[in-house]
């Protein structure tokens, strides 16, 4: 069976995460979350007191920081460097401060070298806004994953109560919808689905169909 590059594209809340985890585990996939990635360079640029545009001192941060994914037990653990920052990334401000950093040329331009490293010997499940369209616009198989805004909002918002990050449901969905925006209208690399994805709206489906769903696929087209 073909080892494939499975591209997983849309936007915040959308259970990418989620069911991209699920289907590499059922696949023996390796799972590439490129959003903690731009979360990871955001939070060194906010330590750093750096302005989140394009400038000298982010193309400066850029060419001498390292982002790693390594799978750690059971979860994926993101390294800034030699630090572990799986969970300091994992804040609303930091979903914020991504966005922003993400539509910086030189932010795309570095972390864009690393996916495809990381993805090009295929048996990947990546996960983002622009795998589909821009880092591995010849991948086989690409679902665009997409679900109402007040839903999405509720689930991240789930999220963080679960961790004890006290949030207003309302600032919340605030916060998804500017992300959308914004994602989406960015110069580089916007988020869009691709012509040749799928289009599952996990709306009103469980965790499970939606993987079921995606690994039918993905396994008719490594058959073929
Ligand atoms: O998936 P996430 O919420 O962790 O992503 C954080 C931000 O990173 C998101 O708002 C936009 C940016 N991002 C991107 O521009 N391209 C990707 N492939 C993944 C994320």
């Amino acid at each position: 069976m073909k080892k494939l590059i499975v591209a997983i594209d849309g936007p915040s809340g959308a259970g990418k995460s989620t069911v991209g985890k699920l289907l590499a585990k059922e696949l023996g996939y390796l799972y590439i979350d490129t959003g903690a990635m731009y979360r990871a360079i955001g939070l060194k640029a906010v330590r750093e007191g750096i302005e989140l545009k394009e400038n000298d001192s982010l193309r400066g941060l850029c060419a001498r920081t390292d982002v790693r994914l390594v799978q750690g037990e059971g979860s994926l653990r993101v390294y800034l460097d030699d630090e572990d920052v799986s969970d300091s990334i994992r804040t609303p401000e930091m979903g914020m401060v991504a966005s922003a950093v993400s539509a910086q040329p030189c932010v795309r331009e570095r972390l864009l070298e690393l996916q495809r490293r990381l993805g090009e010997g295929g048996g990947v499940v990546l996960e983002g806004r622009d795998i589909g369209t821009v880092v591995f616009p010849e991948a086989k198989v690409k679902f665009y994953l997409d679900a109402k805004v007040e839903e999405r909002a509720r689930r991240r918002w789930k999220e963080f109560m679960e961790k004890g990050i006290e949030t207003d449901l309302q600032k919340t969905i605030e916060d998804v919808a500017k992300r959308d925006y914004d994602d989406s209208h960015r110069d580089i690399a916007p988020l869009k689905r691709a012509s040749d994805a799928v289009v599952v709206d996990s709306s009103g489906l469980s965790i499970n169909e939606v993987v079921a769903l995606m690994k039918e696929k993905v396994l008719k087209v490594a058959g073929n």
